[in-house]
């Protein structure tokens, strides 16, 4: 049984804690897309990992971890994250292949990330500064691109990187006035990349494609979310690859026809980090509310999440462009406590109701949410296993949202911890 799971709202929907619990039954957890501008937060007991590139299954010493070839590959981020697990004695070796051809994150690309963001001023799109845009433009651009596969020959590659810096020099140099930066430095952390890197490189295509023939279960892990995709998000408020499940196939190398269930994710509510419109944020106390129960602060990079209403038009869209077939939701629990809720079921644009997500910046920026109100619930559910326990409220609330969204709703989050899940 091979699975894909993606988050159909803005990101940081719970994927992780889903992707850990999903991969006890999996032999592989691949990431194909995005880089450690992803934060997936996994609890184990007392112990709380957050992942940036290393796949969430990574925390299961049994689970074999592919970093396959859409993702954009930070070595210093990724090096610190098989130290941190080296720290709980949970080892990589031997279980970790990361394809050739991934593209690296180096210096430049984060540096360009700030220089561009910080001259953007009001503009800015509110990046995670991890060099993901840059490293992915670099990629699509071709001439100044440096893959994995690349630390392989270290002559070669220190002549390639002082073109590189030398043409970036002086792109930064004139266009934002920025300092140089030395090739050599930037190849000396590539020879200690390569060192404790290499034996992780392989030819991850192969590799899926052998263990599909030998019946092996695969879990693909989305970052991000399907409104943060580059071609079907809200552009240009989005991040600079394909993070809805149409990024899978051509991430990983394995056809869609070979996922048998794509699982996507959401929170009850919504959150959103970064620039962009949100027609049901609620900037004001009920989203405080949201963001102090939720604890909705970055994973990544520490920064208050915009919070609203559940947006199930837009949800809806990410289930219909990702071929969802079911839902989870995470987060019920942080809504405790609200007397009413209110979900989003249309959008008003220009005083015609929209009922199909316009997945366009302008037009979404004039849109209104419509909403139904539903009643709350007081209690905390913290501990709730059965989904007949839930109050009835709560069992209400994700009934309905069921309906908007026409997909069965079979896991639900009440905590982060793995046991706080109810399976229906
Ligand atoms: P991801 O990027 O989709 O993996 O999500 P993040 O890890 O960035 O953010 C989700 C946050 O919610 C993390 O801190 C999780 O520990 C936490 N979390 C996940 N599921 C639940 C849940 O059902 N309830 C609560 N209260 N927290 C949850
Ligand atoms: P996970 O996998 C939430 C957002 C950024 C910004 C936009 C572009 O943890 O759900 P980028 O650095 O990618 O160029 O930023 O995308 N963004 C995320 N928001 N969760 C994420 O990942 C995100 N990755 C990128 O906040 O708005
Ligand atoms: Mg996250």
């Amino acid at each position: 049984m091979n699975r894909c799971v993606v988050g159909l709202q803005w990101g940081d929907e719970g994927k992780g804690k889903v992707i850990d619990i999903l991969a006890e039954h999996s032999d592989i957890v691949v990431r194909y897309s995005g880089g450690a501008n992803a934060g997936h937060t996994v609890i184990v007991g007392n112990d709380r990992f957050a992942l940036h590139l290393l796949p969430s299954g990574s925390i299961r010493p049994g689970t074999i971890c592919v970093i396959a070839n859409g993702v954009v590959l930070d070595p210093y981020v990724l090096i610190d994250g098989i130290e941190k697990l080296g720290e709980k004695d949970i080892s990589l070796d031997g279980r970790l292949f990361i394809s050739e051809n991934v593209h690296v994150v180096l210096d430049y690309h984060k540096k360009e990330d700030k220089l561009r963001e910080e001259s953007l001023g009001k503009n800015k799109l509110g990046t995670t500064i991890r060099g993901i845009g840059p490293c992915y433009a670099d990629k699509v651009g071709r001439s100044y691109a440096v893959r994995m596969a690349d630390l392989k020959d270290l002559k070669k590659l220190k002549a390639k990187l002082q073109a590189i810096v030398e043409y970036k020099n002086k792109v930064f140099g004139a266009v934002y006035g920025a300092e140089p930066m030395n090739a050599d430095e930037i190849f000396e952390k590539c020879k200690s990349y390569a060192e404790r890197l290499l034996p992780f490189i392989a030819d991850t295509t192969e590799y899926l494609h052998r263990a599909i023939a030998n019946g092996k279960s695969i879990l693909f892990e989305g970052a991000q979310g399907s409104l943060l995709d580059l071609d079907h998000g809200t552009f240009p408020f989005v991040t600079s690859s394909n993070s809805s499940s149409l990024g899978m196939p051509a991430g990983s190398g394995v056809p869609a026809k070979h996922v048998d269930k794509f699982i996507g994710i959401v929170k009850a509510y919504t959150t959103r980090v970064g620039a962009g419109p949100f027609p049901t944020e609620q900037d004001n106390e009920t989203g405080q509310y949201i963001r102090d129960k939720g604890n909705e602060y970055g994973t990544t990079t520490g920064r208050p999440r915009r919070c609203g209403w559940f947006d199930a038009l837009a949800v809806s869209y990410a289930v219909t462009i990702g071929a969802i077939d079911s839902v989870a939701m995470m987060h019920l629990d942080t809504l405790a406590g609200l007397k009413e809720l209110k979900i989003c079921r249309a959008y008003k644009i220009n005083g015609t109701e929209k009922t199909f997500f316009p997945a366009n910046t302008e037009r979404l920026s004039q849109a209104s949410a419509v909403y139904e109100t539903v009643p709350g619930w007081d209690e905390e559910i913290t501990g709730v296993t059965d989904f007949h326990d839930l109050p009835t409220n709560a069992q209400n609330y994700v009934c309905r949202i069921e309906e908007l969204i026409s997909k069965p709703i079979t896991i639900i989050g009440v905590g982060p911890k793995r046991n706080q899940t109810i399976f229906r």
